[in-house]
């Protein structure tokens, strides 16, 4: 999952290099998914996600995606020494659908070697 969804972001091959290690171990059907492309709106649903009561098509479709998933990694840099605004609100929008599932991140920052264009 890329949670990075800003211009320029290098999100996106830090996942492409993950995946391919992913696939390698052949143990898992990989899928990408990434939030830019979810494009949620800012939290918007008036009711508490474990309800169910989702009102928008773009969270009943995210709550499909996660659901469908045994397990997730999420392909995340740091920003402010915390997490990007919209990985926390992909996070909010759902509740039971992340629950009882293998979770795994790979996180990056702007000095690791991840980040060529930081430096
Ligand atoms: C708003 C903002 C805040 C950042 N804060 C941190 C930080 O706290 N720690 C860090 O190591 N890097 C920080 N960086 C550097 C980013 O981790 C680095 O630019 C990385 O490439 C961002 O991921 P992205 O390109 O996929 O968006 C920050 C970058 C931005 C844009």
């Amino acid at each position: 999952m890329i949670a990075s969804t800003r211009e320029g972001r290098v999100g996106a091959p830090v996942a492409e290099w993950f995946m391919e290690r992913a696939r390698q171990h052949g143990g898992f059907d990989v899928e990408l998914v990434d939030l830019k492309a979810v494009n949620l709106p800012m939290l918007s649903e008036p009711n508490h996600p474990r309800l169910k009561k989702q009102t928008q098509e773009t969270t009943t479709a995210w709550s499909a995606t996660v659901d469908a998933l045994d397990a997730f990694v999420l392909v995340t840099p740091e920003y402010n020494f915390f997490s990007p605004p919209a990985l926390v609100n992909a996070l909010d929008h759902l509740y039971s659908e992340w629950s009882y599932k293998a979770a795994g991140f790979v996180s990056y920052g702007g000095s690791p070697a991840a980040c060529a264009r930081c430096r």
